[in-house]
């Protein structure tokens, strides 16, 4: 099974066109990952049920400078991918973790410092947060802005204010290269 990437509208401002070159490039080669571990299960098993139960999503972050962010798509869902800058880093480390609602440290949500990969889907009703772009509000706490009734996430991806109980969701990935990351 296919995946797409779903690419935020362009607001038409220039310097958006890297960025949403950047999401297509990570898109195609994940439906390219996908489809090639589904591939064997379509002519023996349910396509649809398997497909979607074993779909991994590989993306090559090599194209990624520091600041900037890309969404893939893995199993049906969007996966935001930022690199971080120090400054990000720093803020989601220098936290009071007992002080959260949902206690986790910076480090056990990151493999490595500069890569935060997360479940795009807010933790309150399921929509998509804001924050991708860096035109886009991140919230007051520079991560992410769910608009749909204003949960604030950190550079961390956890919730920070607002109606949502828990953290952005932190999928299963291993790194493949230096550069390289396979979700799922
Ligand atoms: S769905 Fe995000 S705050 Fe309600």
């Amino acid at each position: 099974m296919a995946t797409k990437t779903k690419t935020p509208k362009s607001n038409g401002k220039k310097g958006e066109t890297r960025r949403d070159f950047l999401q297509l490039t990570a898109g195609a080669f994940g439906a390219v990952g996908a489809a090639s571990v589904a591939w064997p299960l379509i002519n023996s098993l349910n396509p649809a049920k398997d497909t979607l139960a074993l779909a991994t999503t590989e993306v090559d972050l090599s194209p990624l400078l520091v600041g900037q962010s890309i969404t893939v798509m893995w199993r049906g869902k969007p996966v935001f991918i930022r690199r971080r800058s120090e400054k990000e880093i720093e803020e989601a480390r220098d936290v009071d973790v007992a002080a959260l609602s949902d206690k986790q440290t910076d480090e056990d949500r990151v493999q490595k410092p500069e890569w935060l990969v997360l479940v795009g889907i807010c933790t309150h009703l399921g929509c998509v947060p804001t924050g991708q772009k860096s035109t886009e509000p991140r919230g007051e706490y520079g991560g992410w802005f769910c608009p749909c009734h204003g949960s604030h996430y950190d550079t961390s991806g956890r919730i920070r204010k607002g109606p949502a109980p828990k953290n952005l969701a932190v999928p299963d990935y291993v790194f493949t290269s230096d550069t390289a990351i396979k979700i799922g």
